[in-house]
């Protein structure tokens, strides 16, 4: 089955929303998958994460399926990228954050007394919003991760292995020594995604990355998430909603409540979330009513 459905299609009896029609790709979607295609790969259970007294995210429990791509989407100040980063310890950097309740990956607690944050950031690779290459050749800005993670290969072939997976190879081959800093926006985003899976991560977090980019660019982005999703699991944070509809395979719809403090709504399969959400919330939402 590849049904390309429309959302608003599917919406049409309820009326006015005068939301963007959003299409739906569902070429491995709904259909009986394996066990190891369903595995789990990140738990959160009773997750709430706080900036000093005030609780930007409350009583988060998801999962994320291995070898898929994830969207989180909701209104900005939510709390997803707040979310995000706490699947990888990346909010252990700022002071005033903690989080309570539980962050498994792989079954293994990521807050536990002993876990190094750093080595759960190789294991949990980051992408942001605007592309930032280090102020270093192509080169380097792929090599750099392994070097210092002791790679004892040989780092030109993984250099370009990496390049090659993030679709820049042909791009940049001719300028492996110019610096990372002068190719375009598209082409500097895919250098942190080979920048990325340079280390070879098992899961790769993306927030917002292609808010900054052209159509194009957005597009060769999505692309290149559906190749690496055969090899990598991956989180999207997106607040383009034909992103979150075409591109993912299951989607989290975060809203907050009166306390400003975000939660989770709805989760599931891309499809139902889009075309036929159990909660008014996320009708709402992903219709273009609300946020
Ligand atoms: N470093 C910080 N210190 C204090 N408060 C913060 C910090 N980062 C985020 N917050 C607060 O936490 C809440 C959630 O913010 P977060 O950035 O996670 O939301 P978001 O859903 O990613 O928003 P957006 O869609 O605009 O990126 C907001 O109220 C924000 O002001
Ligand atoms: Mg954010």
């Amino acid at each position: 089955m590849n049904a390309q459905l429309s959302a608003a299609r599917v919406r049409e009896p309820s009326g006015d929303s005068g939301g963007p029609s959003i299409r739906i790709s569902t070429s491995d979607r709904g259909e009986d998958r394996s066990a190891a295609e369903t595995e789990t790969v990140v738990e959160l259970k009773n997750v709430s994460c706080f900036y000093g007294s005030f609780r930007a995210v409350r009583n988060v429990d998801i999962k994320v399926t291995k070898q898929r791509i994830t969207a989180l989407i909701g209104p900005s100040g939510c709390g997803k990228s707040t979310l995000l980063r706490t699947i990888n310890r990346m909010n252990d950097l700022v002071p005033s954050y903690h989080a309570e309740g539980t962050v498994l990956l792989d079954g293994q607690d990521l807050f536990a007394r002993g876990v190094d944050p750093v080595a759960v950031r190789r294991r949990v690779g980051m992408v942001f919003q605007k592309p930032n290459p280090f102020p270093k050749t192509v080169w380097e800005n792929v090599a750099f991760g392994p070097k210092i993670n002791g790679y004892q290969g040989d780092l030109n072939e993984l250099v370009e292995k990496s390049l090659r997976r993030a679709a820049l190879w042909d791009d940049v081959k001719d300028k492996l020594k110019q610096s990372g800093m002068a190719l375009s926006g598209g082409q500097q985003q895919r250098l942190c995604i080979a920048r990325t899976i340079a280390v070879n991560p098992e899961i790769i977090l993306m927030d917002e990355p292609c808010s900054a980019l052209d159509p194009r660019s957005t597009l060769q982005i999505e692309e290149l998430m559906a190749e690496l999703k055969k090899d990598y699991t991956i989180v999207i944070v997106t607040h383009n909603m034909q992103q979150a509809a075409r591109a993912s395979d299951t989607t989290i719809f975060m809203t907050m409540g009166d306390d400003r403090a975000g939660y989770v709504v709805e989760q599931g399969e891309t499809v139902g979330i889009f075309t036929n959400p159990r909660n008014q919330l996320t009708e709402d939402y992903v219709s273009g009513r609300f946020g």
